[in-house]
């Protein structure tokens, strides 16, 4: 597989099938991704891996917190409010995916059971954290955006697909208490890993883009 091909077909992948991710498969992925670049070579990013029956321990504390109705808390604040422009895209993302899966506006019980899939990790058999000193500013977030992004495609080329997600990391003390992640570290994004589950129809969900004529201006 080309990058081009790569780009194309990466999606966040929000139904993964019950078939385990081996150890070398991950570590290959990891070794092609810490070629990103940094500010400076600065390398901020520290790497969690959390597989098989320890994902399952994580996984389960998740959902235990998700049906107590616990609060978000992740080490980067969510954004409060966003400005209309933005917030009337994250609506439209929800109106697409929640359109393509057939659940209706007023049906809570549907739209509950597609938001618990997150703290449910999609059901993915591996997950990525990827986390970076607390000390450490925009630029080093911008850097943990590039190794994101460089960890999806590796994976796609892998044959694997993934899904960069917030709430993922929504609950910080568990993943410390498990994964040993001292408390210097921001948990910045998790990175969830596996196979696609082709029966769901979240796997064939398309988000859209902004068109290159509104986003490009291009001169010479
Ligand atoms: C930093 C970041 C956090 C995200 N968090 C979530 C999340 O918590 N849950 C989720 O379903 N998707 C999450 N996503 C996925 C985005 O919704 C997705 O990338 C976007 O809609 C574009 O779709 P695509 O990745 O399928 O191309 C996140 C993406 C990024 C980059």
């Amino acid at each position: 597989m080309n990058v081009s091909d790569a780009l194309k077909s990466r999606f966040t992948c929000r139904s993964f099938k019950q078939k385990p991710v081996s150890r070398e498969k991950i570590t290959e992925i990891l070794e092609e991704a810490l070629h990103a670049p940094s500010w400076a070579n600065t390398q901020p990013w520290e790497i969690y891996v959390a597989n098989a029956e320890k994902l399952d321990k994580i996984r389960a504390e998740y959902l235990e917190y998700f049906d107590q109705d616990k609060p978000r808390n992740p080490d980067v604040a969510l954004a409060r409010t966003w400005p209309d422009k933005y917030q009337k895209r994250i609506r439209d993302l929800a109106d697409e995916m929640y359109n393509h899966l057939k659940i209706s506006g007023t049906d809570e019980k549907e739209r509950n059971a597609s938001w618990r899939s997150n703290f449910e990790f999609f059901n993915a058999p591996a997950v990525i954290y990827l986390c970076m000193n607390q000390e450490l500013g925009e630029w080093s977030m911008f850097d943990m955006g590039a190794i994101s992004q460089s960890i999806m495609l590796a994976a796609t080329e892998a044959g694997l697909d993934s899904a960069p997600a917030i709430n993922l990391v929504v609950h910080p003390e568990i993943l410390r208490s498990e994964l040993d992640i001292p408390m210097e570290l921001s948990i910045v994004l998790g990175i969830a890993l596996g196979y696609k589950n082709d029966e769901a129809p979240q796997s064939s969900f398309k988000s859209s883009r902004r068109s290159l004529e509104e986003v490009v201006k291009y001169y010479e």
